[in-house]
């Protein structure tokens, strides 16, 4: 099964696309999202003014620039809320539309960080649940997909939940 449970900076990743936890405006922030701006360099910044921004759960794409991913596929998770707000339909809704755009565009390696669980305050055994079932359905269509854990402590969280399904 092609799902690969890794600890690295995503920055770093030589696939097909990457996967980024962006904000509305799709314009940098902190977290994943500023390192992948960092790394791609200013030509994503201008890039993605043309989007026009993307609604929470959804994904657009931009070229990589100089990463050494081909691709990346910008996605808005939720902020967490408490759970009552809808949170775990907008988080699944980011992995299968990241999904979707990536089959689009014939993608066949991708790397995703964990959507949501840093600044937005998603509780990550549950994101984590709900991203690795999103990647066991996807994963018949993929060469290879990973999940790029930032910690250790995050990568046995993804291997215990990987393993216990
Ligand atoms: N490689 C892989 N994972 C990383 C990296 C990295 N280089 N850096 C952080 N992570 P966050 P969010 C992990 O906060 O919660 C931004 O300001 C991190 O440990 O980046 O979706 C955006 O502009 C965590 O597990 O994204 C938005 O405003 C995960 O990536 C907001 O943060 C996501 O943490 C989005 O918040």
């Amino acid at each position: 099964m092609p799902i690969a449970i890794i600890k690295s900076d995503i920055t770093t990743l030589a696939v097909d696309a990457i996967v980024n936890a962006a904000n509305n405006s799709l314009l940098g922030g902190g977290g994943v999202d500023g390192a992948i701006h960092h790394a791609a360099g200013p030509d994503l910044f201008a890039y993605n003014r043309t989007l026009g921004g993307c609604p929470t759960g959804e994904a657009r794409i931009s070229p990589g620039f100089n990463l050494p991913a081909k691709w990346i596929i910008h996605t808005v998770g939720p902020v967490w809320q408490g759970g009552d707000a809808g949170e775990a339909v907008l988080l699944q809704a980011c992995y299968v539309n990241s999904f979707t755009l990536a089959l689009e565009y014939e993608i066949e390696s991708i790397a995703f960080p964990g959507i949501s669980t840093g600044v937005y305050g998603y509780p990550k055994q549950a994101a984590a649940w709900i991203a690795l079932s999103a990647m066991r359905e996807f994963d018949p269509h993929f060469k290879i997909i990973t999940a790029c854990c930032f910690s250790e402590a995050d990568r046995r969280l993804y291997e215990d939940i990987f393993t216990a399904r």
